[in-house]
């Protein structure tokens, strides 16, 4: 059992590891479906507010003003933008009736949302009735990253998005991508077909079916924006973790999870792409002892291709080390 369930961080973490091993798959369930852990749960709903809000909020809006990259919608997507808005207020609002609110008088809707202390009485399509543009508005006031994806002609292109928390990747590259396109450089996919039966299933999807997956990585320090364009910040820690002590490095060394939403938008047939970040460091996650078990094997079994493109080969053998080394009654 772990020291503290009281521990938020813990409660709400999306353990990953279904298994002794990973490999890369499509794993797709239906989304709002609790799942139980030995240290809380998650998952009940599509978006999670929690003890973090206010700090990653305020992380975002810092990221945005010094590099709008982060946010880009492509002309074609001001209609995907606004469905998005609409569908994350309701979401919202049903999930925290307590202190989130949105209600409609004709064609005027009234938005609050007393956590921020924001409201807003807005029209449907008209930007001006709003403080800022719909996509940035609605990413202003939840946890998750954003990603649009336009389907024409058989395809599904990330057209638009608020990505600030990205995990070694570039929005501002990526935006205009394929979805093929985009999982280019995931090691692995082509022989084993993941990304192709992703792209078939989500050009199939359908509105009010929304889906979830899981996808993880390692981050060294509580650093929510390992985006490429700052790799130069973060990077070096890879080698530098090498030198901390043991103590140190279970602090420092984070297993970061991503639950990932898909959903079809209503209005506009876009996909919904809602990539939210859970990062637990590995003295926290050694309190679980199915976790820091499972954990330990996984790494220390994990194919040296999937470790040098997750960014962890240097130091996922001592974290398996760690990890299983640290059990209940170790020294
Ligand atoms: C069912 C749907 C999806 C599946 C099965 C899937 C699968 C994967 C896998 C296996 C990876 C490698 C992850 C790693 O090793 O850590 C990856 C990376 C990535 N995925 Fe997806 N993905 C899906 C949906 C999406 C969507 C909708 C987007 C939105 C554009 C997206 C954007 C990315 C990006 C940007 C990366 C990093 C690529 C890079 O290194 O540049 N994925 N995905």
């Amino acid at each position: 059992m772990p020291l503290s369930t009281a521990d938020p961080l813990l409660r709400g973490f999306p353990f990953p590891f279904a298994d002794d091993r990973y490999r890369y798959s499509t794993n797709i369930e239906p989304a709002r479906t609790p799942v139980f852990t030995p240290a809380g749960q998650w998952g009940g709903a599509v978006l999670d507010i929690d003890t973090e809000y206010q700090t990653e909020l305020r992380e975002r809006a810092a990221i945005l003003a010094a590099d709008p990259t982060r946010g880009t919608i492509l002309p074609h997507m001001r209609g995907a933008a606004w469905d998005t808005m609409l569908t994350l207020m309701r979401e919202l609002a049903v999930t925290y009736p307590d202190t989130i609110r949105l209600t409609r008088e004709g064609d005027r809707w009234a938005w609050e949302n007393r956590i921020l202390g924001l409201r807003a009485d807005f029209v449907y399509g008209d930007d001006a009735t709003l403080p800022s543009e719909p996509l940035h508005y609605i990413a202003s006031q939840v946890q998750e990253d954003i990603v649009l994806l336009d389907q024409r002609d058989g395809a599904l292109y990330g057209d638009a998005g608020v990505v600030t928390f990205a995990a070694d990747w570039s929005f501002g590259f990526d935006v205009g991508m394929s979805f093929l396109e985009i999982h280019g450089p995931v090691p692995r996919i082509r022989q084993e077909r993941v990304i192709v039966r992703a792209h078939e299933f989500l050009k199939r999807l359908q509105p009010h079916q929304p889906y979830r997956r899981t996808n993880w990585t390692m981050t060294i320090g509580r650093r929510l924006d390992v985006s490429t364009e700052r790799y130069y910040e973060w990077g070096p820690d890879r080698e530098t973790i090498k030198h901390v002590d043991d103590v140190a490095f279970a602090r420092l060394v984070h297993l970061r999870v991503e639950v990932q939403h898909l959903i079809r938008l209503p209005e506009s047939g876009a996909i919904l792409f809602l990539i939210r970040t859970y990062m637990l460091p590995l003295e926290k996650l050694a309190t679980v002892e199915t976790w820091r078990r499972r954990a330990a094997a996984v790494l220390a079994e994990l194919p040296a291709d999937i470790a040098d493109y997750k960014g962890i080969i240097k130091y996922k053998d001592r974290a398996a080390s760690w990890l299983a080394a640290h059990g209940e009654g170790a020294a």
